[in-house]
């Protein structure tokens, strides 16, 4: 009787710590937007396992829904605006990238984004403020103890609450902007010779003498393109974050030597998308976290999906954020499908555009991931989110894409490069140029056969990417960093990185020999003259 309870206590004990041989707690600092929709899935798992996840959220989110009930906690903080406002706002951004700035010069549409972007950062940096000052919250979350802290750092913010609380942190990224961050606040090696700068549309191939569309030499172009960014860069942290870091802090400190304490870098990407570069133990390459098989269709969709017979379907989104286009546009799409023999699956809210065809069908949203695995699927339409391109290369699909801001271009840039994409000029193409991209990509076999080839090269991992990215919050929590993997690089000045010093002293070492070996033959020579004439004089 009494060994049958103990078998019984001993058999809930089990029940309680199933596959969670540490439970830690886990605190968030999360980017809203698709960021969210990738890192939901890993804080997801980690609640599986048992773990403790609480999410500092602004109350004026907009993907991140804190009302839901779900296993992950929120703490809910006052944005420094209200939902409505922040959503106006957001909207009349992309309004103002989808399709206002593809009719501007290149300088102008530049200095529009870098006008709003410096609006949203200003109004970000009030909301750290808010945060970091916030003495209440700051004492509790001190005093939950909590593990370790997983941060997007799309904005900054997170690393020093981290700091402030002492926590080791893990990031959670697709990139920076021009890869700053990982380069010189994450000492990742990118020498500009065959590393393309992030947001440049290179590629690693970059001779010498091939010319880019402006004529401008690749390697010129790289290499511009990374003082360009560097500069931007460091004057926009000393400008608004070095200062506010140091006083929260209480000590002279810059944003790049806090971010450089991140434990581990965890990149959305992996092998099949990026070009091969050197990199370092504690970056980890998670891309595809995200993805998953396919499910059935909702009964109406399949029909409709089935309607195609033997020529298949198209599937076609613009994104989560992208609601409208101008008529003008949406009618230059909408003909060019209307062309195609495949039925098209529109993800699409705005008005009803004149040209759309009888084999096109509008949704307000689609089950994208479950489309783009039905064996019916033959190709994508995508502004070329980092999500939407790895649910394509998990399921073997090839793209045409339309481009529009953030890391958009050079995504579809590297699907471009490794032949599984071609792209087009959301703001020149003309419904011809829509319609000869899809039929390149459906009729000529060789993107199906290169998105085929990403595909396994995705599947064909020793761990998968979900699975590597708890591994290493975990990892950080049982052992308390992974102070093991980081380089010492973080610890030298650019001079000695650069080994000027060495550099230096060596030249000093071989000019004072070169000097005293010529001292010396001087020395001599003359000896051996004067010796010389004596002899003769005698
Ligand atoms: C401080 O944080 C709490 C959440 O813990 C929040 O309810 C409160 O409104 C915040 N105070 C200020 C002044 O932001
Ligand atoms: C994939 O789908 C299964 C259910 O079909 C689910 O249990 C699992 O968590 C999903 N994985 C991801 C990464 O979303
Ligand atoms: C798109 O919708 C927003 C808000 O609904 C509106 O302000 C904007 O003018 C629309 N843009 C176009 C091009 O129709």
């Amino acid at each position: 009787m009494r060994s049958e309870k103990w078998a019984a206590a001993m058999l809930l004990l089990q029940l309680c710590f199933a596959g969670c041989g540490f439970c830690g707690k886990v605190l968030v600092w999360p980017c809203d937007m698709s960021h969210w929709l990738n890192l939901k899935i890993v804080l997801e798992e980690l609640t599986k396992k048992g773990h403790e996840v609480t999410v500092l959220v602004s109350s004026q989110s907009f993907l991140i829904d804190y009302s839901k009930p779900s296993a992950i906690n929120f703490e809910v903080l006052p944005g420094s605006l209200d939902r409505e406002t922040y959503l106006r706002q957001l909207n009349s951004f992309l309004d103002l990238a989808v399709n206002v700035m593809p009719t501007l010069s290149r300088l102008q549409s530049a200095k529009k984004l870098q006008e709003f972007m410096a609006e949203v950062t200003v109004r970000h940096k009030v909301f750290c403020e808010s945060v970091t000052s916030n003495h209440s919250l700051m004492m509790k979350l001190q005093e939950t103890k909590y593990d370790v802290m997983v941060i997007d750092p799309a904005l900054p913010c997170g690393e020093l609450v981290a700091e402030w609380l002492a926590l080791p942190f893990v990031y959670t990224l697709r990139l920076s902007m021009g890869g700053t961050l990982e380069k010189y606040c994450g000492q990742l090696p990118s020498p500009p010779s065959y590393v393309p700068v992030p947001m440049g549309e290179l590629t690693d191939r970059m001779t010498f003498m091939e010319k880019m569309k402006n004529m401008l030499l690749k390697r010129v172009k790289n290499m511009l393109l990374t003082f360009f960014f560097d500069i931007w860069i460091k004057q926009y942290d000393n400008w608004l974050w070095d200062q506010f870091y140091s006083e929260v802090l209480g000590r002279p400190t810059t944003l790049c030597e806090i971010m450089g304490k991140a434990e581990i870098w965890l990149i959305r990407t992996y092998w099949d998308f990026e070009f091969p570069r050197p990199y370092l133990p504690n970056f980890e390459f998670v891309g595809g976290l995200h993805c998953n098989h396919s499910k059935p269709l909702p009964k109406e969709m399949e029909e409709f999906v089935q309607s195609s017979g033997e020529d298949g379907i198209v599937v076609f989104s613009l994104g989560s954020m992208v609601k409208n286009l101008t008529d003008e546009k949406a009618n230059i799409i909408a003909s060019a499908l209307a062309q195609i023999p495949q039925k098209v699956l529109w993800r699409y809210k705005g008005n009803k555009p004149a040209a759309l065809g009888a084999n096109t069908r509008l949704y307000d949203w689609i089950p994208q991931n479950d489309l783009l695995g039905h064996p019916k699927t033959k190709a994508f339409i995508t502004h070329g989110g980092t999500n939407g391109i790895y649910e394509a290369i998990y399921h073997g699909v090839p793209m045409v894409g339309i481009p529009m801001f953030a890391d958009q271009p050079d995504n579809i840039a590297h699907m471009k490069a490794k032949g599984a994409a071609v792209d087009v000029n959301m703001n020149t193409m003309t419904s011809a140029d829509l319609l000869n991209a899809l039929k390149t990509v459906i009729n000529e076999p060789s993107y199906k056969e290169n998105a085929m080839r990403l595909s396994s090269i995705h599947h064909d991992q020793p761990v998968k990417p979900l699975d590597r990215a708890v591994f290493w919050i975990e990892f950080v929590m049982r052992h308390k960093g992974a102070k093991h993997l980081r380089v010492a690089a973080h610890d030298l000045t650019w001079f000695q990185y650069h080994s000027l010093d060495v550099i230096g002293f060596l030249l000093a070492c071989i000019i004072s020999a070169m000097f005293l070996v010529t001292k010396c033959c001087l020395f001599f020579y003359k000896k051996f003259h004067k010796t010389e004439k004596k002899k003769k004089r005698e």
